[in-house]
């Protein structure tokens, strides 16, 4: 992908990587092998999996650059310490704004429901407004990049936003039905609110649940249903309806597809689609291709078809030209989608070369 902000490359010159450290943010755009890509934007957080990457490609031959003016940052002239200050800095400014901010407030409020049995309605609709600009503010692209954002520490208060933010971005793009976008956003943030009271020890299993701690779990989705009816009915019903499934077989009510809520559906797919994409105690996250092909196979039977259809088309064409990492560690571009085999996209190398992926060549999980 060509970009615009590419200096000329007379004004760039190859780094040696050895002064960059995990968890520190890049100082300025570094840029690869055939200095017309940025590599890593300026403003990244550098972790373990990127520098892998920088150190990978820069064995055989000096294929990683930086702007001359932004030399000195790779010339020990600004240490590794230094970064971590211009890191805090960043994030100090950003600390109220945005996903950051978000996560924070959405914290805060879950971690007060074991106390109160209820949410706070001041601190929840100041949410519901962030997730509305987050919404206006950001591309689609950027959003499911976000939504893809592994972690397993805070899973809760990080899942909880991702569903918010995905159940209101589909539920805005969708304009064919005509959806309180607060009630959307508000379900979709506090779905899971009801696994505030109950054990950690039962839900963070890494073993498969017995038959009495799984009903226990399930009984997350009427607590949640129950915190929220100080809100409303309808968002009660929508956040309590988001593990039914169409043919019947959900719960807690195992109403069939036409007694489903349209928007408890939307929950469902986001749910589904924002928990395969994350690591979780019990399973490793998966890349949004394979995400996105399992959601296929989910529809029909458990997941809306329309609905599904509707993201699986949206995530693609989003999903077309990000940098992705393959299973053999290089890095490459995502040229092609094919809604038949949505698993298995074809990617541009960093050679130029179009290959279709496979078992043994796939996508691990966006750059
Ligand atoms: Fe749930």
């Amino acid at each position: 992908m060509l970009n615009s902000a590419v200096p000329n490359t007379d004004n760039l010159t190859p780094i040696n990587i050895s002064h960059i450290k995990i968890g520190v943010r890049s100082p300025c755009n570094i840029y690869c092998h055939k200095k017309t890509r940025v590599l890593i934007k300026h403003g990244t957080k550098l972790d373990k999996t990127n520098i892998e990457a920088l150190r990978r490609m820069n064995n055989n031959a000096s294929d990683v650059f930086v702007a001359n003016d932004t030399l000195q940052y790779f010339r020990g002239a600004l240490k590794p310490k230094e970064f971590v200050e211009r890191d805090k800095e960043r994030v100090f400014t950003e600390k109220n704004t945005g996903y950051t901010g978000l996560l924070k407030k959405t914290i805060k409020i879950l971690n007060n429901i074991p106390s109160y049995c209820e949410v706070n309605q001041h601190d929840a609709d100041t949410v519901i407004d962030m997730i509305l600009e987050f919404i206006n503010l950001n591309e689609p692209r950027v959003i499911i990049s976000i939504i893809n954002t592994p972690t397993v520490d805070e899973y809760l208060p990080r899942h909880s936003v991702n569903v918010g933010i995905l159940s209101t971005l589909i539920a805005t793009l969708k304009n064919g039905y005509k959806y309180n976008m607060r009630d959307v956003a508000l379900a979709g943030l506090l779905h899971d609110c009801g696994k505030t009271i109950i054990s950690p020890n039962i839900l963070n299993q890494n073993r498969r649940l017995t038959r009495v701690e799984y009903e226990v779990v399930k009984q997350h989705a009427v607590n949640s249903g129950n915190i929220l009816t100080t809100f409303s009915k309808e968002v009660s019903l929508i956040a309590r309806g988001h593990h039914e499934r169409l043919d019947g077989t959900g719960y807690p009510d195992n109403f069939f597809e036409h007694e489903i809520l349209l928007e408890s559906r939307i929950l469902a797919i986001a749910d589904t689609y924002t928990a395969m994409v994350s690591s979780r105690p019990f399973a490793d996250a998966v890349s949004p291709f394979k995400a996105l092909n399992e959601l296929d196979e989910l529809k029909g039977n458990v997941l809306d078809s329309d609905i599904t259809d509707f993201l699986i088309l949206e995530a693609s064409e989003h999903l077309l030209n990000q940098k992705v990492l393959m299973s053999n560690g290089t890095i490459a571009t995502i040229d092609t989608i094919d809604l038949n085999d949505l698993e298995y996209p074809s990617v541009k190398t960093i050679n130029d070369e179009t290959i279709k992926t496979s078992k043994e060549y796939h996508c691990i999980s966006m750059f």
